[in-house]
């Protein structure tokens, strides 16, 4: 099947500037700019690591404790209010200036704190179907790593990728062959880092393990299928001080960099509004025997709401600072009914008995559509769209351009 993925952001305000895929506006509108690749201030586009602990993030539900017992909180926590990259670039603040300013928080977070520095950085892989030996392979050209160990289920699987890495510097111990191996490389005192690239159910279980075990873990997208899940994450990282790096890459492609660095540069003045998508055909695969594991992602598919919603929304949040001086507030999420995918498991199961547990089951509506607010009033646009061929899609989404003033 061809891939017809289309993940693009869009961030849009006032004054209309429109790029391929993406629209900035802002209403301090373009002429501020000065050397955006550089940042405001000759700084890089992402945030340092530093030791500082930075603002603190969302409220935590009631009833959720902290780490180390910490009471839970139900009001607002955030720090000081920031009041957004307003102007031009003089006065735009990065990240890391807006930590230097905001007072600690009377609780440990995570954001911004960057754990001992290690020599070589001793990685244990989990999950090496079509997304992990790929992620194994980028490790092989990066200095300062050992590939220590490898886990699948699947024994065919681990074996593919240890005869790539054969001749190499790099020498894996292997797991496989049953649902807990992975536990056993967790376990293991040479790893530092467990990489998890499995189905979405085991992602929170395996990251909290891998941390409960002194490991800092990087999980493959959506790291949680649920707020529980998620504060789950959080406070197990902020207890053992471990890193749990969601592995967004579509925060860190070249597009979306670009687009962070003008946004922090003041290029598009203050932004008010922005919206990101998952519109990817993936009908074919989610009903092939072969292409996920036990066809996880079909199976994913009998829930309804926006099941992949980060490849849009992670570029958005960081143009707008979210968790570094705003924060979401509010949401709203609807979903149109199912059009395709009950209708692709009759007729297949009509045909093919392999098909016939499906039979019956109701999938989620197959265009979802999310609203976000954010403490500051700014908004979000997130859609997820999994079954409609991409060539056919109608949008007449776009901004209208309007002078600043
Ligand atoms: N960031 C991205 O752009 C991107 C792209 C593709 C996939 N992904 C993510 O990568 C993850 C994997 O997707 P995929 O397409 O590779 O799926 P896949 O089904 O091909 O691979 C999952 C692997 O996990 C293994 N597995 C299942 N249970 C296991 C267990 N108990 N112990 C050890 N291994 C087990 C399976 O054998 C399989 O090989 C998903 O979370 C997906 O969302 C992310």
């Amino acid at each position: 099947m061809k891939s017809n993925r289309r993940d693009f952001i869009r961030v849009s305000g006032l004054t209309g500037l429109s790029m391929t895929g993406l629209v900035l506006t802002g209403i301090n509108g373009l002429s501020t700019m000065t050397n955006p690749l550089a940042g405001s201030h000759g700084q890089s586009a992402l945030p340092a690591s530093s030791p500082t602990p930075g603002p603190t993030g969302p409220p935590r539900p009631s009833g959720s404790p902290g780490p180390s017992g910490a009471p839970s909180v139900t009001g607002s926590l955030g720090p000081p209010e920031y009041t957004g990259a307003t102007g031009g670039a003089s006065s735009v603040q990065t990240p890391g200036q807006l930590h230097a300013q905001i007072p600690y928080p009377d609780r440990f977070n995570m954001c911004g704190y960057a754990a001992p520095r290690l020599e070589t950085v001793r990685i244990g892989f989990i999950g090496l179907g079509n997304r992990g030996p790929a992620a194994v392979e980028r490790m092989t050209h990066i200095e300062g790593v050992a590939i220590n160990a490898l886990c699948d289920l699947r024994p065919e699987k681990t074996e593919a990728v240890r005869k790539k890495l054969e001749g190499g510097p790099h020498h894996p111990v292997v797991y496989t062959g049953g649902e807990e191996e992975w536990k056993k490389l967790c376990e293991r005192p040479d790893i530092d880092l467990v990489y998890i690239a499995t189905p979405w159910s085991l992602h929170t279980p395996m990251a909290l393990y891998a941390m409960n075990q002194g490991k800092h873990v990087c999980v493959e997208v959506p790291a949680a299928k649920t707020i529980d899940e998620c504060w789950q994450l959080v406070e197990t990282s902020e207890q053992t001080r471990r890193h749990c790096m969601m592995l967004e890459n579509c925060c860190y492609d070249f597009f979306e960099l670009l687009t962070l660095n003008l946004a922090r540069a003041g290029f598009f003045g203050e932004i008010i509004h922005g919206e990101g998508a998952y519109n990817h055909n993936l009908l074919e695969g989610n009903f092939s025997k072969t292409k996920y594991y036990d066809c996880w992602r079909l199976k994913e598919n009998f829930r309804n709401g926006n099941l992949y919603p980060t490849h849009g929304l992670g570029p958005v949040a960081q143009v707008m600072d979210i968790n570094r001086g705003d924060k979401m507030d509010f949401l709203v999420s609807l979903s149109g009914r199912d059009f395709m995918m009950g209708a692709m498991e009759k007729e297949l199961a009509a045909k093919d008995d392999f098909y016939k547990p499906y039979a019956g089951r109701s999938f989620g509506g197959n265009v979802n559509t999310s609203l976000i607010r954010s403490s500051q009033g700014r908004t979000i646009l997130i859609q997820h769209d999994e079954t409609s061929p991409t060539s056919i899609r109608v949008s007449t989404a776009s901004v209208a351009p309007k002078a600043p003033h």
